[in-house]
């Protein structure tokens, strides 16, 4: 008898795992190694947040809350989302998770039945077929290109789907692309929702708050009302507010799925963190002026990157409107040699030669569903960035 599950068997292991591990091999082997593929910002939790968190353990906050959130948090929650995206939702349709993460693997296990699809734009973030896979579902990847800056078209989504769809995912800005969709862009993916009424819509706006050069963040449910009642609006405070490491996500949406999600919470994980949940409370409710000094940064080395990588021969790098990655093309490079010797075919090949060769680690393109390409995430300090985007530069000079 196998021990392990069958559903344990759907999932891929994680394809960057090699890289990490090889990336910090080399690094304890004394290698300088320059890491380009965290996705967490380099900043600290602000100030006002940490000292909500330990007011929280001090004033003996210390104990279980209700499965999916304090209800001074999901009040908070019902307030940001009327205030930033014109959503009303009441508290009974909110859902507080252990990261953004917990919220959309809910509300795949309390929905996906066997044959159930969800369509996912690639390159996506490399949890979503798993999670779907996981809930006993099946993803239905559709390729973007590089042409429309990495966004899914109307036309595209139409043909995938199908009426065994059950969700879309949709993530703007896209971790790994950073491409955001303005409101008529998304307008023409909400109006073919409109014409199934099947599809239920999750839309992952976690970079929300990561965005530059004045672009306007908007959501599914605000730009077509009519979606209202089938969408998932699932956000979280890691990343505006660099707190990864407390893991606080929420979603909003129709009372019977978070119902549903809170059942499966309360038989799994239980509520959230008590005390990260008051420190959320705090980033929700506090001052909010870092948030644009943070992008300030951001958009800076967003640019130098940018601007490194597009002056190299065989690199086209499309400028990301959000969120803290560029997704360059390597489509120019396919088929040369590295000095050591290896044959770029892949962008996999590509990724590992630039580690061993350079001593610069990225994600290769593989990795999210869309070739051939690789993520760089430029949440790291200017120098780091420049001396990597060099590595990469003379590394890609050799090439022959
Ligand atoms: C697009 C996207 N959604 C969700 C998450 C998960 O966020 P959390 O750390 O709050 O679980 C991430 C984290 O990398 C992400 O990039």
């Amino acid at each position: 008898m196998n021990f392990l599950s069958a559903t344990l068997s759907r999932v891929k292991p994680s394809p960057t795992i090699a890289m990490t591990t090889r990336a910090a091999e080399l690094k304890a082997a004394g290698r300088d190694v320059i890491g380009l593929s965290a996705g967490e910002p380099d900043f600290d939790t602000p100030d006002n947040i940490r000292r909500a968190g330990i007011a929280a353990i001090e004033a003996g906050h210390t104990r279980y809350t209700a499965p999916d959130g304090m209800p001074d948090l999901k009040q908070a929650i019902c307030a940001k989302f009327a205030r930033e995206n014109g959503l009303a939702y009441a508290p009974d349709q909110i859902s507080v998770g252990t990261g953004g993460k917990q919220n959309l693997y809910n509300a795949l296990m309390a929905t996906l039945n066997p044959g159930d699809e969800v369509i996912i734009p690639a390159p996506y973030w490399v949890s979503y077929p798993d999670m779907v896979l996981l809930a006993g579902g099946t993803p239905v990847t559709v390729e973007t290109t590089l042409e429309t800056g990495f966004r899914l078209t109307a036309q595209a989504l139409d043909a995938a789907i199908t009426p065994r769809t059950k969700w879309f995912i949709f993530n703007s800005p896209s971790n790994p692309t950073g491409a955001g969709y303005d409101r008529a862009q998304l307008k023409a993916l909400t109006d073919v929702l409109m014409r199934h009424p099947q599809v239920r819509v999750m839309t992952d706006d976690m970079y929300e708050h990561l965005v530059y050069d004045g672009f306007e963040f908007c959501t599914p449910a605000q730009v077509e009302p009519g979606l209202y009642d089938r969408t998932l609006t699932c956000n979280g405070v890691s990343k505006a507010y660099a707190m990864t490491g407390w893991r606080i996500g929420y979603a909003g949406g129709p009372r019977d799925l978070i119902a549903a999600m809170r059942k499966i919470q309360s038989q799994s994980t239980s509520n959230p963190c008590t005390i990260s949940q008051w420190a959320a409370l705090e980033a929700l409710t506090g001052p909010q002026d870092f948030i644009a000094a943070n992008n300030a940064v951001f958009a800076r080395r967003r640019d130098m990157v940018v601007k490194l990588l597009s002056a190299i021969d065989g690199i086209t790098c499309p400028v990301p409107q959000g969120a803290f990655y560029v997704y360059p093309s390597i489509a120019g490079l396919i088929g040369r040699r590295s000095a050591a010797g290896t044959r770029i075919d892949t962008d996999e090949a590509f990724a590992t030669a630039l580690l061993e060769e350079a001593g610069v680690a990225v994600v290769f393109g593989a990795a999210f569903g869309l070739s051939p390409c690789f993520r760089i995430s430029y949440a790291t300090s200017d120098d780091a960035l420049r001396e990597a985007c060099t590595r990469i530069a003379d590394f890609c000079a050799t090439l022959t």
